[in-house]
């Protein structure tokens, strides 16, 4: 989908989806070059980070094994809850594994934290974290985000597996929501 499809509905393109494939691109190098020689793991949380994962898996031209989780967070409102519940489970056992979270979005950091901590207790030999979009709240989280794409202001954005109650997970580029559609 594309923002001319959904334009009453928002207001600006945030990262379109050219800069979203070349900053993947980016990412992919400096992952190749980090985890070279190492088996590497990506976990990606779902939904969000659905296209994310897909794009930057096809972006690493090495071997990756994909796992996923589903954790709940926001619901369908705009603010985060900091409730947190593993809605499903990883199938890897991931003891003694190079393990790269891939996220979509990094808000409060609250989800992401607790996360890390969760697979952190699991033994694996190092977790990491990527996301494609950190908002500011985000930088004064306690864990270290290793690889981001895009700092980003604090506005509720949609897109590239991004929603607003379940809608625009399909639109290809990152835009701001208009106000109407949620006030
Ligand atoms: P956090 O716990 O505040 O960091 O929230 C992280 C989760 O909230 C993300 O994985 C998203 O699912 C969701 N989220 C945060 N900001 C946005 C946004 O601007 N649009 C859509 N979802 C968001």
């Amino acid at each position: 989908m594309e923002v001319s499809d959904v334009e009453k509905d928002v207001t600006e393109i945030l990262v379109s989806e050219e800069q979203i494939r070349s900053r993947l691109a980016e990412l992919a190098r400096q992952i190749e070059t980090d985890y070279s020689g190492r088996d590497l793991l990506l976990v990606g949380v779902l939904k969000g980070a659905v296209m994310v994962m897909a794009d930057l898996a096809r972006e690493l031209n090495r071997h990756v094994s994909m796992d996923w989780m589903a954790i709940s967070s926001y619901g369908s409102g705009t603010t985060s809850s900091g409730v947190v519940r593993i809605l499903k489970d990883l199938d890897t056992d991931i003891s003694g594994k190079h393990v790269l979270v891939v996220e979509d979005i990094i808000d409060t950091g609250l989800t992401l934290s607790w996360l890390v901590a969760n697979l952190r207790s699991r033994g694996p030999a190092t977790v990491s974290i990527c996301t494609l979009l950190r908002k500011p709240e985000a930088q004064r989280m306690t864990v270290e985000v290793r690889y981001v794409g895009f700092d980003i202001p604090n506005e509720f954005v949609v897109g590239y597996g991004l929603d607003y109650a379940e809608h625009f997970r399909n639109l290809r580029s990152v835009a701001t929501l208009a106000p109407t559609v949620y006030s």
